[in-house]
């Protein structure tokens, strides 16, 4: 999805290119979500390359969930993104607990991955907070189910916010070692991350220096694709910003992390650079800038938000999708275990 893709590493020369994305089904996805991920992955379509997205309700369950909000979720979630553009025709769109060769091979890899490799992973020390002997034993594993889900598809590229790096080292290792402990070379390839372009990070409203984010407590905080056109007015009117008018360059914007994430915003919403929109608005006070935001918002995200809620009203084809999604990526994942199971002994 970046030059990567059409220049794999010498380690991957031997796979066909494939494309992984995970994301979880939590619900509510952001604003973050969709300009950091969803449309640029639908940016990215024209590039021709079958993509497989996999809502990962398996490792949505490492923490607990409600089984019907659970279950309510992964609909949203599928229905974002065809409501945003990804075509489910031309890519594989499914949830991973219908595939069981996710399972299977995680617990594979489970024998194969090292305890002191998970021990420095640092989002299980997030997660699992201070009262880490409370936190489940998926929490802990959740790495290698990650790993087991990029190479049951043996994917070489892995479009990831920065945040999951070291999850994805942990996949380049795991498969390494699988390679070695069963003298098969060039079975598993070296999955590669892509990190989305500059400019990815979409901040909190309330507070410029903090990343928007499903969990922060305060909703005033975040756009959602649940949000009405009168929510994302309301939550941009109250928008942290400072007392200053808009400058006419970005050098204007330092140290403005509330009025630099406002332009950064209008400027990925209205495909223009952040100076382009600073030259439109020099001057310009927020009780003039934020109403414009406020209305492209809108303009932009209200027929993403409408087809969504026309998509969930139908579940049966929320649900066709998912199951001929399963279908097309079971024929893939399949082969792949039925051959780790040899590798390994097996009969
Ligand atoms: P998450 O919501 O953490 O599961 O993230 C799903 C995807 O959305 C990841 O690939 C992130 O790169 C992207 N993402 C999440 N929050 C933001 C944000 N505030 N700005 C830009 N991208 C984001
Ligand atoms: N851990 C990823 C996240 O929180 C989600 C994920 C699960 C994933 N399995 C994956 C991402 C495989 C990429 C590939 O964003």
């Amino acid at each position: 999805m970046t030059d990567a893709v059409q220049t794999p590493r010498v380690a991957n020369a031997a796979f066909t290119t494939r494309v992984f994305s995970g994301i979880q089904p939590s619900g509510g996805l952001t604003l973050g979500n969709y300009l950091g991920a969803l449309r640029r992955f639908v940016d990215k379509q024209e590039e021709g390359i079958e993509t497989v997205y996999c809502l990962v309700d398996m490792h949505a369950i490492t923490v607990w969930q409600d089984p019907k909000e659970l279950a309510a979720n992964t609909r949203e979630v599928a229905a974002a993104y065809i409501a945003a553009g990804i075509d489910p025709e031309r890519h594989i769109v499914f949830n991973q607990s219908k595939v069981a060769a996710h399972a299977e091979l995680a617990w594979i890899l489970n024998c194969v991955a090292r305890i002191g490799w998970l021990n420095r992973m640092t989002q299980f020390k997030d997660k699992a907070g201070k009262d880490r002997e409370k936190a489940s034993v998926g929490l802990y594993a959740y790495p290698v189910l990650m790993a087991a889900d990029i190479l049951v598809y043996r994917a070489t590229h892995v479009p990831v916010g920065e945040d999951q790096k070291q999850h994805l080292e942990l996949a380049r290792d795991t498969a390494q070692k699988f390679n070695n402990d069963f003298a098969a070379p060039d079975f598993f390839p070296q999955p590669e991350p892509l990190i989305m372009g500059p400019a990815t990070r979409v901040m909190s409203l309330r507070d410029g220096t903090k990343k928007m984010s499903k969990s922060d407590p305060s909703d005033l905080s975040r756009i959602t694709m649940r949000d009405s056109s009168d929510d994302i007015a309301k939550k941009i009117r109250k928008a942290q910003t400072d007392p200053e008018p808009l400058p006419e360059t970005v050098d204007g914007l330092e140290g403005r992390a509330g009025a630099d994430n406002l332009v950064g915003i209008y400027a990925a919403l209205s495909g223009k650079s952040k100076a382009e929109v600073l030259t439109e608005f020099a001057g310009a006070q927020f009780s003039v800038f934020k109403p414009a935001l406020a209305d492209l918002a809108v303009e932009k995200l209200s027929p993403i938000t409408n087809e969504m809620k026309r998509l969930m009203d139908d579940k049966a084809y929320i649900d066709g999708v998912l199951e001929k999604g399963a279908e097309r990526a079971r024929a893939i994942a399949d082969p792949v275990v039925a051959r780790v199971r040899e590798l390994v002994g097996f009969i």
